[in-house]
């Protein structure tokens, strides 16, 4: 179990108790504490529903292709963005801060 903090659209603080040991992603976890992620994909890094801002300074994997290519199409694009269903859950993520991005139109 680590500790994820999510900030949402309205700046609440979520502090999050997340389980490394069930293959979640942070989309999932958003969605299992009822926090507005759509997921719309269901995790295919094809929506960017999921999008989200790493406000720690928490080391992360490489981003992949298909994450990559979707960040580019996808609005509100910063440095610091993720697809939240691209970042597994690991005991590396323990301490780490996102905010959840503006909602986009799709
Ligand atoms: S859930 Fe669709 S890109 Fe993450």
């Amino acid at each position: 179990m680590v500790k994820i903090t999510v900030i949402d659209r309205h700046e609440r603080k979520h502090e999050l108790d997340a389980p490394t040991d069930m293959n979640m992603n942070m989309m999932e976890l958003c969605k299992a504490y009822e926090l507005p992620v759509k997921g719309t994909c269901g995790g295919m890094a094809l929506c960017s529903s999921c999008h989200m801002y790493i406000l720690s300074e928490t080391e992360l994997p490489e981003m992949s292709e298909e994450e990559e290519d979707m960040l580019d199409q996808a609005f509100f694009v910063e440095d610091n963005s993720r697809l939240g269903c691209q970042l597994r859950l690991t005991d590396e993520l323990d301490g780490m801060v996102v905010k959840l991005a503006p909602e986009s139109e799709d």
